[in-house]
Formats: C-alpha cells, structure tokens, sequence
C-alpha cells in the first residue's frame, strides 16, 4: 500500500485517536527512554512519536524519523517544525543512513508489515542499534483487524479484499524467529487488542470503514456493494450488534 496523499491523511486521523495514543504510551513505556539518547522511528508517517520521542531525550538527545513517502516526511516535518533535535530522513527502513551503532532504540509502529522482503529491514535496523540497546515494534494481527455486524457473506468480501492491503497478515507471530536469528535475546510480545461497538466519527473505526471501502473499491468491489456494506454497519449500530476489533502487538526485544 503506498502512503499517497488522501491515504497519509486517514492515517494521520487515525494515529492522533485513542488507539493510536494507547499505542505510542505503550511503547514509550517500553523504551524507558533517558536524556541524551539516540532514537530512531522507522516508518513515522505523520510523526506523532517522533514528537513525544523528542521530548523526552530532550535537547541533548537526538530523534530520527524515517519514512519513504514525501507526504508523511513533510506533514512530520510540520508537526516537529520547533523542536531542534529532530531529524528526517525520506527513504526506505533497508536502506537507513545513520552510522553503525549509533542509536540507543529503534522504534517502528505499524510499518514492517508493509515491507515485503523484511529481512534486509531487519538487518539494517540491527546494524545501526548500539550494544545494550532495543528494538519496539508494534504491528496489527491483521486477521483479527475486523468489522462485526453486516451479513457475512458482504462482510468477508469487503475483509477478503483487504487483505492485499499490506504484505504480511500475521507478523507477530513470525517476528520473534527473525529477531532471534539477528541475535536479539528477551523477547517480549505485549497484546494491545481493543474494541468499538460506537460508530462515531473520532473513533479508529471509522477511519477503518473509510480505509476498507477505498481498499474495496480499488480492488473492484462496486461501489453500491461498498454503500450496502456500510448502511449494514449503520442499521448494525442502531441494532447493537455493531464492533470493531484490531489486535495490535508491541514486540520488545535486546541487543547485547
Ligand atoms: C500505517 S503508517 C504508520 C505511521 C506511524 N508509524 C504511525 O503509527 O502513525 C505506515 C508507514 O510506513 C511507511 N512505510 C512503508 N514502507 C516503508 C519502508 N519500506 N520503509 C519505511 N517506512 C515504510 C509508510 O510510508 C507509512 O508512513
């Protein structure tokens, strides 16, 4: 999937709700992160950690965001523009221009599964932590990312289709192998699962709805079978048999 302009946008939405909060919360706790150090965000789109990130590393620490889409690098661009110890860099997380050893942490949320052939990932990432340092990852069990409430038969269409969407379905389940091939030792999953049964505009679900249906549509879905889809969402809702449930993972691993 590429981060153009109008899908950098709904992304953004959906970073700044609760989810997306709950989600840079749980990796900043996780990172335990010190003044003076050395960050880096793979795939920051918009740049909301990046900013929480630099704050807390404060003026002496350093915070690099990394992202190949010029959209997202200029809209992180405007949400750091006053705090001078953030850096950009727009390219893809295989090939990461920072020195050998240089970072304290690596960070990524929701961007490896959208990078096929993960392995050099990876290995760059490893190469440019420091001995002692750790890598964060938070990536969506995507089977689970999933409306409830329309008749099934639609339903599995408009989640069928999305599966195209990004490369790797379940990437959770596979990551600890890799990091451990890498030679991370620690390893640590952290379920961030939640649900929505309200339709309301704010919500992670509708940012959702919206990013199903221009998925289906792209992959051929008519445009009235999407409608249908999403008037069977609403009458869903008034019925309170509405939900939406995703089921994110943080991965916390050590490099010694
Ligand atoms: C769902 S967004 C997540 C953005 C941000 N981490 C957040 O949580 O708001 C995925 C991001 O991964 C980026 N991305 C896609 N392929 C990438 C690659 N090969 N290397 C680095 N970033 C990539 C996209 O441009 C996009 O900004």
């Amino acid at each position: 999937m590429k981060f153009n302009r109008e899908l950098s946008i709904i992304q953004q939405k959906m970073a700044a709700t609760s989810a997306g909060v709950n989600r840079r919360q749980a990796v900043l706790q996780a990172l335990n992160l010190e003044a003076g150090q050395t960050i880096l965000d793979v795939g920051c789109g918009g740049g909301h950690l990046l900013e929480d990130l630099s704050l807390a590393v404060g003026e002496k620490g350093s915070v690099y965001g990394l992202d190949p889409s010029t959209t997202q690098i200029k809209s992180a661009q405007s949400r750091c523009m006053n705090l001078t110890n953030v850096e950009l860099i727009c390219n893809l997380a295989s090939e990461i221009e920072l020195a050998t050893k240089s970072c304290d942490s690596v960070a990524s949320i929701q961007t490896l599964e959208y990078i096929k052939d993960l392995d050099p990932t990876l290995e760059e990432i490893t190469r440019v932590l420091k001995n002692n340092s750790m890598f964060i990852n938070v990536s969506v069990l995507w089977d689970h990312f999933k409306f409830h409430g329309p008749e099934d038969k639609l339903n599995n269409l408009i989640h069928e289709a999305f599966k195209s969407h990004c490369f790797h379905q379940m990437l959770p389940m596979v990551l600890e192998g890799k990091l451990k091939k890498l030679g991370f030792s620690n390893i640590k999953n952290q379920e961030l699962p939640f649900l929505v049964t309200k339709r309301h505009k704010n919500s992670p679900a509708a940012h959702a709805e919206v990013i199903l249906s221009m998925h289906a549509l792209k992959q051929g879905i008519s445009e009235e079978k999407v409608l249908d889809w999403q008037k069977q969402l609403e009458i869903a809702e008034k019925n309170k048999t509405y939900g939406f449930t995703s089921f994110p993972v943080l991965t916390a691993s050590y490099l010694i």
